[in-house]
């Protein structure tokens, strides 16, 4: 949700800086470019070489270096950002943001900010619920700036009370949220905006008995990739995810399950009131015959299992799909790729079909990279160079945003 946004972190002079590297470490393990400006108070709490180190990149507290040779341009910093979030913001810096009291370099590149602009505040519950704080707190939400509530808990004064900075995990889910809805601040909403996304994706893993099952390589990434940025874009997005380790976003509904069966059974659930069907999943085409209740002992030489096919979610679906439900598949091909593709969609009913090709270098399954075609139904095929999968995701919903119209 967050890779390749560019967010400024502004840092003020509380005990709760310590939160902003967490802060920022997350941000930048989901992909997000950070640069970072700090008051000379924050410094105090933490060191610049801390957050420059997490962030990667020089980190900013004066108009000139030390050398004194050259500047610290605020308004390039400001007009880089695509969101400035100041964590933790202080009493003294929110009075500052909200009457203009330009001081310092973090106060100059607030008011140069074109980008929206979160604060996460931070103080004593006294100070919180001053009427000057209420009063700046009102004035920064008539800018526009977004404010993340305080939570209550054991303060820095050793009191208790309301005044302690949200947990970096609860400010980042924000920052996504305030994302959602626009690929980036100057393009408009996306087609896919509130439509009902249901995408499957991952392995599925066959049970022979308790202890084994027959499966697969698949991580899940693609399709947990195509929901991420899916939900970026505006829409109500329910992923059935097979075995994987990945995560997602707060706001994605997700179904875990293990075999084919549950995967169907799941997305039979939601299918009728879904826009758009994803099928990114790699399901098991086969599964066992007979499920043994007991653990299987290994007594012959020789062991033979019988599978049988597995129930074909996709072919199920477009046997039912109606006329206002776009469903896309994905074709995994050795040979004749394009031919098969073809013969894939028409068989699924598929609207387009995402093609990859096991000959094409970083494709497939255990790569964090991938090299797509995309057919669609109108015969028209399109050719992508091999990117990185959040990539590939953008490009899918584009195709889909653009079969749409
Ligand atoms: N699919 C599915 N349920 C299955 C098998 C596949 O929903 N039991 C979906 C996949 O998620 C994918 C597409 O159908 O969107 C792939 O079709 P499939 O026929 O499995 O293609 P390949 O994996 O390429 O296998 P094969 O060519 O052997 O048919």
């Amino acid at each position: 949700m967050l890779n390749g946004k560019k967010i400024l972190v502004a840092v003020c002079g509380s005990i709760a800086a310590y939160k902003t590297a967490y802060l920022i470490r997350i941000l930048i393990k989901k992909g997000a470019s950070v640069r970072v400006v700090m008051t000379h108070g924050a410094t105090e709490f933490i060191s610049p070489l801390t957050l420059a180190t997490l962030s990667k990149n020089e980190c900013y507290t004066d108009y000139t270096n030390p050398s004194k040779t050259n500047w610290n341009n605020h308004v390039e910093l400001a007009l880089w950002a695509d969101l400035m979030i100041v964590a933790p913001a202080t009493a003294a810096t929110i009075s500052k943001m909200a009457n203009g009291h330009c001081d310092n370099l973090l106060m100059a590149v607030y008011m140069s900010v074109r980008c929206p602009v979160i604060v996460a505040p931070a103080m004593d519950e006294d100070m919180w619920k001053h009427p000057s704080t209420r009063t700046n707190i009102q004035e920064l939400q008539s800018f526009g700036n977004k404010i993340i509530s305080v939570n209550s808990g054991e303060l820095a004064s050793g009191l208790t009370g309301e005044g302690r900075m949200e947990e970096p995990e609860e400010i980042v889910d924000f920052i996504s949220e305030s994302f959602r809805g626009s690929s980036n601040n100057s393009t408009p909403s996306s087609k896919l905006s509130g439509k009902k996304i249901l995408i499957t994706a991952g392995p599925t893993y066959e049970a022979i008995d308790p202890i084994r099952f027959v499966g697969n390589h698949s991580s899940g990434k693609m399709g947990v990739a195509l929901a991420e940025k899916a939900y970026e874009l505006g829409a109500e997005v329910q992923l059935i995810l097979g075995p994987s380790k990945l995560d997602t976003s707060k706001g994605i509904k997700v179904t875990r399950v293990f075999s084919g069966k549950e995967m169907y059974a799941a997305s039979k659930k939601h299918f009728s009131s879904t826009d758009i069907c994803i099928f990114a999943a790699a399901v098991a085409d086969y599964t066992p015959k007979i499920f043994s209740e007991q653990k299987i002992k290994k007594t012959e030489d020789e062991f033979a299992l019988t599978l049988k096919k597995n129930v074909d979610i996709a072919s199920e679906f477009g046997k039912i799909k109606k006329k206002d439900q776009l469903s896309v598949g994905f074709a995994l091909e050795t040979n004749d790729e394009i031919k098969n593709a073809k013969t894939k969609l028409a068989r699924k009913n598929f609207d387009l079909l995402v093609l990859n090709s096991l000959n094409d270098k970083g494709a497939g399954f255990q790569f964090n990279t991938n090299k797509i075609t995309i057919l669609n139904r109108n015969n028209k095929i399109t050719k992508f160079e091999l990117k990185n999968k959040e990539e590939v995701a953008a490009d899918i919903l584009k195709s889909i945003e653009d079969y749409l119209k």
